[in-house]
């Protein structure tokens, strides 16, 4: 009988050391309760123990004399519903339930606690909408502070009735729910230090409540991605206490009112992106001089940079990307704005040059500047944006492309450059003195017409993953060197003149799919694992694209050895010989285009093992004999074989004779579906051609 007398002691010691600690039966019972709401406790049963100090409980914080004062419970895996019995806890201010899996309602008890202060529970599954009519036996004095719902699954009005009185709230975030309705503006009627809401990612409609001008401490207002559709009403100026105000995606209209911008003159960050706003960026804008975040990208706005935008000395980010802006850059002196970082001004109407003044902006880190009608050539002085990292040019009407690289190599934190569009006509740079650009890992001069030949200076370009060059009119062989280009996985040379046979160097590149991009710049880790933003996710396509040149010879057998492609194109060469059956070793493959060359033989049966194989063109060759069937081939259609007259089988709907080969069974349904997202994925690939890696590309990069 040791073990029994020794927990016996063990309890007598406990409380003999903490003799004050030991909670109430009462506060137990609340808990207790609160267990066995839950239908998934995750092993917190193994600490809450009836019978045992509930101070001492996992998650349990009381005050020195034993009374329960915090429950924090965040993470910890839990399922069930939230029991009222916790508001009947006396003594608790702060209750954390957040990254959970409760269900349910919110039990209004909680809510109307005259202890409550701090109450979490967001990143659970709660539903039930809040109660309407909370009684009216409800004490005064109400205390909570904090109340953080996000990220539930609560539906249909925002309970306003529940803040119009008595509440003495400071933070609110309902964010990521599905409440619908107006948005709820009754908070400050009777809490005066009322500071931050947060309703984004929520269906709220119609206008923003103009009783948000009462709310005389607001710091933070965020109702993004809501259907906000009317104008920003003018009380909402009087808040100057405001810093953060943020609506993006939403479909407000209207201008923006310099008289009344001016009284916010604490604002540091106005976003307002993805809207319909029009009119102009009203002067006064240079009187926030605390501004940090000027986004006003995706509107219908117009007018030029106003210059006072120059006294926004303390701005980090300009974004006015897909507006109808225009006039000249130079009209703002971006020598006082030292701490910008990021400047988008992606599709709008700017002309002239770029300024002077934009190359002392040391601690630029993204300047995209395309889908303008900027001119003129780049300033060597551009070598002085050592943090740049990001920086597209595409789509203007820059000259003198020798001189930009040579102002770009010494930009050492370069990775990702963009010169498409822009340069027309001029000579590819074949200067060997080319030779920073140590970190690039995406270029792209395509759409130039350049002339030349593919410059050897792109050899040292080792950390190189994708290299665009397509659109111009480059000759010369294919440079067996780019196989020393080892992380490359996306080569498109598509639509230029390259002539001479493919060399077989080539497929001795790995092309395996590895990016480490700085998550800062335009989100670009889009291709790249959320979490941890250095790997590309599998799905990105590993590209070889040499299609619209005039490549002469066979598909050397090698192609064998590119096992991880995903894409293969030669189309539209004149390459002569069989398809090599190394091919079908491409299990990867999803997208094979040989069409229009003076291929001859027969189509390797084995390809219609390659079950990812989605979409196949090799019409407009020579080929013969029968058409595999079963497998893949039984989704292509006549289109991927026309044109070749000796083809025959039924998708061609020409007999074959007596060598009809026998059908391979059909993939399982489960590799069908897999089949046709990546149809749906490549489609674009397959329709527009060289479109595909713009759309990708562009839409993230520009
Ligand atoms: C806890 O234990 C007490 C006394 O043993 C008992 O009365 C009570 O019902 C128990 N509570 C629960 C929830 O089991
Ligand atoms: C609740 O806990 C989570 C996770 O630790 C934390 O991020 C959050 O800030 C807490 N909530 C409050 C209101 O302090
Ligand atoms: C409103 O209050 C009544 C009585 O107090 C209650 O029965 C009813 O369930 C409440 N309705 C809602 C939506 O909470
Ligand atoms: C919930 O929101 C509050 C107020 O914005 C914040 O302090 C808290 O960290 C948030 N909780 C989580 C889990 O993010
Ligand atoms: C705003 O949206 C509502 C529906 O969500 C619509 O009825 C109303 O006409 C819209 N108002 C404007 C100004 O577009
Ligand atoms: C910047 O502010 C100063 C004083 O605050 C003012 O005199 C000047 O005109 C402003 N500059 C511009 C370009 O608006
Ligand atoms: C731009 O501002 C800097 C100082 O902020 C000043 O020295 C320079 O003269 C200004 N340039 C122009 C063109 O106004
Ligand atoms: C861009 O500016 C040019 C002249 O500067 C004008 O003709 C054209 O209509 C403008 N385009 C747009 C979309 O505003
Ligand atoms: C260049 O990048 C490195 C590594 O990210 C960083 O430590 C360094 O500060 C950057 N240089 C500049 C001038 O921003
Ligand atoms: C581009 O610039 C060149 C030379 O500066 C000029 O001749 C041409 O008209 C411009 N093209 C467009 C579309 O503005
Ligand atoms: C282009 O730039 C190079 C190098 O900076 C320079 O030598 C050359 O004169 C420029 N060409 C033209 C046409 O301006
Ligand atoms: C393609 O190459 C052949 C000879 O190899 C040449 O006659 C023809 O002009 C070239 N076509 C183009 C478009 O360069």
């Amino acid at each position: 009988m040791a073990a029994p007398s020794i927990a016996l002691a063990t309890v007598l010691l406990l409380s003999l050391a903490s003799p004050a600690t030991s909670c109430s039966e009462q506060e137990m019972s609340s808990l207790l309760q609160f267990l066995a709401g839950l239908s998934e406790h995750n092993g917190l049963s193994a600490s809450w123990r009836n019978g045992t100090d509930c101070c001492k409980w996992e998650g349990i914080t009381c005050s020195a004399d034993g009374m329960v004062i915090e429950i924090f419970l965040a993470s910890r895996g839990l399922e069930g519903s939230i029991s009222p019995s916790l508001a009947d806890l006396s003594n608790l201010q702060r209750l954390n339930l957040s990254y959970n899996s409760f269900s349910g309602g919110l039990p209004s008890e909680l809510l109307t606690s005259n202890i409550i202060i701090f109450l979490d529970v967001s990143f659970n599954q709660l539903s039930r909408v809040l109660q309407q009519n909370l009684s009216s036996s409800v004490p005064d004095h109400r205390s909570l502070q904090v109340l953080n719902i996000s990220s539930n699954l609560f539906t249909g009005e925002f309970p306003s009735i529940l803040w119009e009185n008595k509440f003495n709230l400071v933070v609110l975030n309902a964010s990521n729910n599905s409440f619908q309705g107006w948005m709820p503006s009754s908070f400050c009627i009777s809490s005066t230090s009322f500071a931050e809401l947060d309703l984004s990612y929520n269906q709220f409609s119609g206008s923003i409540p103009s009783g948000l001008g009462k709310c005389s401490a607001l710091r933070v207002l965020k109702a993004g991605h809501n259907n906000l559709n009317r104008t920003l009403p003018d009380e909402l100026f009087n808040v100057s206490s405001l810093e953060y105000l943020s609506f993006p995606d939403n479909g407000l209209r209207g201008i923006l009112d310099g008289a009344h911008m001016m009284n916010l003159r604490n604002l540091a960050i106005l976003d307002l992106g993805g809207n319909m706003l029009n009119g102009k960026i009203p002067d006064s804008i240079g009187e926030l001089k605390r501004l940090k975040e000027l986004r006003l990208g995706y509107n219908d706005m117009f007018g030029g940079l106003p210059s006072a935008l120059s006294n926004c000395t303390n701005l980090i980010a300009i974004d006015l990307k897909g507006n109808y802006f225009s006039g000249k850059l130079t009209s703002v002196n971006f020598t006082s704005l030292i701490n910008l970082e990021v400047l988008d001004l992606l599709y709008n109407n700017f002309t002239g040059n770029i300024p002077e003044s934009i190359y002392l902006c040391s601690k630029l880190v993204a300047l995209r500047l395309s889908g303008n009608n900027l001119h003129g050539q780049l300033s060597l002085r551009i070598a002085n944006l050592k943090s740049l990292i990001f920086l597209s040019l595409s789509y203007n009407n820059f000259t003198n492309i020798t001189n930009a690289l040579h102002g770009l190599k010494d930009c050492k934190n370069l990775t990702v450059l963009f010169v498409r569009g822009s340069f027309i006509g001029e000579a590819m740079p074949e200067d060997e003195k080319i030779d920073g650009f140590q970190n690039l890992q995406i270029l792209s001069i395509s759409e130039c017409s350049l002339s030349g030949t593919i410059p050897l200076w792109l050899s040292n370009l080792k950390n190189l993953v994708m290299l665009f060059l397509y659109m111009n009119q480059l000759r010369g062989p294919v440079p067996a060197w780019i196989k020393s280009l080892n992380s490359l996985f996306y080569l498109d040379i598509s639509h230029n003149n390259l002539a001479g046979e493919i060399p077989t160097a080539l497929m001795e590149m790995p092309m395996l799919p590895t990016i480490l991009l700085d998550p800062r710049v335009f989100g670009l880790p889009v291709y790249a694992d959320p979490s941890h933003q250095t790997r590309i996710t599998s799905a990105f396509p590993i590209v070889l694209n040499l299609a619209y040149n005039n490549l002469t010879g066979v598909i050397p057998q090698e192609i064998g050895q590119m096992k991880s492609l995903t894409a293969l194109n030669f189309s539209y060469n004149s390459l002569s010989g069989e398809i090599p059956p190394q091919l079908c070793s491409l299990t990867n493959l999803q997208v094979l285009d040989l069409s229009n060359n003076i291929l001859t033989g027969a189509i390797p049966s084995a390809l219609s093992n390659m079950h990812f194989l989605s979409a196949i063109n090799v019409s407009n060759n020579d080929l013969e004999g029968p058409i595999p069937t079963g497998g893949q081939f039984s989704t292509f259609t006549n289109s991927s074989f026309a044109g070749n007259p000796k083809l025959c089988g039924i998708i061609v709907d020409r007999h074959c004779g007596t060598a009809e080969p026998p059908p391979v069974p059909t993939p399982s349904t489960e590799k069908t579906d897999r089949r046709v997202a990546f149809a749906i994925a490549f489609s674009v690939f397959f329709g527009l051609g060289v479109l595909y890696d713009q759309i990708v590309v562009s839409r993230y990069f520009g």
